[in-house]
């Protein structure tokens, strides 16, 4: 099975990808990078490009995301990453925000298909590199799927990362599982499983149910619970004592690195709260310490609640995250 890390925009960004291929990676093949907006400026803000430096990327295999609608623009900023020596970039086909769905942009590209074929039909044409593409099952029902997969498979899709999800349902419901098995029938790109793998036991239901799947991506998963790898190999440490000495270790080494980065205690918090809106879930009777590190406005109350949650919480043997 290969395994790849997904695209969280706001999360995975540098810093936190060395940290966790310093303390966590087990075997993941791919870091997919959160997207970067498509737009007539070229590639040029220094986030993205800081992000896509190869310093910030040693040892790890990177594909660059993208989103946007309009397939010449896009084409170039692929050209350029060619340039920067990328050998493969991934297309967002599934953002499923307001504010992008409503520029016909990810998800809001699967409402027309006609245009989706015309936009792709641009990107391939000349694509110096492999392109990949990460998509939903469709805006409103999945029933869209078929026609979506029928565009998909007209051109040399280097891979099909499918969320079986639409764009309605957000992040809710259950992921739909015939329509990946239709995806994994009837598509002519190899097929990458992506969604709700947050414990070993998801991992093996669901490679049960499609044994001839051979690369899935995971996000939230690896977000709550950062051995999640290691347990699905039965590789992850034995003691509480030691799984809590490499998270705090792991959580210390993000903290200092976002320090460096960030201008200011409000920005540094600000990402370490977002943080624990996942990693909470691998403590018990957590509650009043994330409370207190969600209120938390300067860096020493901050400091002294984690230190606490580390000494005071058990933590869950094959935690995983919890949708609210
Ligand atoms: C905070 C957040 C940011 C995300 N950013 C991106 C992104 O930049 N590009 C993308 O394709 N998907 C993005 N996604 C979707 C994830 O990559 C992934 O498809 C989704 O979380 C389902 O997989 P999971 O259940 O393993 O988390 C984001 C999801 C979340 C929760």
């Amino acid at each position: 099975m290969d395994f790849y890390f997904a695209p969280l925009e706001g999360i995975t960004g540098y810093i936190y990808r060395n940290a966790f291929h310093d303390f966590f990676d087990c075997g993941i093949c791919k870091y997919f990078l959160p997207f970067i907006a498509v737009n007539q400026n070229g590639l040029n803000k220094r986030r993205e490009l800081e992000d896509l430096s190869e310093e910030h990327n040693r040892g790890m295999r990177a594909v660059p995301q993208l989103l946007g609608n309009k397939g010449k623009e896009m084409a170039g900023y692929i050209r350029r990453l060619s340039q920067m020596g990328y050998g493969e970039v991934n297309i967002n086909i599934g953002c499923p925000y307001q504010t992008v769905v409503s520029k016909k942009k990810g998800a809001g590209l699967l409402a027309d298909t006609d245009y989706l074929s015309r936009f792709l039909e641009e990107v391939f044409e000349d694509a110096p590199i492999a392109v990949s593409i990460k998509t939903r099952i469709g805006m409103e029902s999945a029933e869209e799927f078929e026609e979506i997969l029928k565009v998909y498979n007209q051109y040399p899709v280097a891979e099909l990362i499918v969320h079986p999800r639409v764009r309605e349902d957000f992040y809710k419901n259950n992921p739909d599982l015939l329509a990946f098995s239709h995806a994994v029938k009837a598509g002519r790109a190899p097929i990458c499983y992506n969604g709700d793998i947050f414990t070993r036991k998801d991992y093996q239901t669901f490679t049960k149910a499609f044994p001839e799947t051979d690369r899935i991506m995971l996000g939230r998963g690896l977000l709550a619970n950062p051995g999640l790898l290691t347990e699905i190999f039965g590789q992850e440490l034995k003691t509480e004592a030691e799984k809590k000495e490499k998270l705090k270790a792991f959580h210390d080494r993000i903290y200092r690195d976002y320090g460096k980065a960030l201008y200011g205690e409000k920005n540094l918090l600000f990402k370490m709260k977002e943080l624990w809106n996942y990693m909470q879930f691998l403590f018990a009777e957590r509650e009043k310490y994330i409370k207190k590190i969600r209120k938390a406005n300067r860096a020493a109350e901050y400091e002294s609640t984690v230190e606490s949650l580390f000494y005071n919480c058990h933590m869950i043997p094959e935690a995983g995250f919890i949708a609210e």
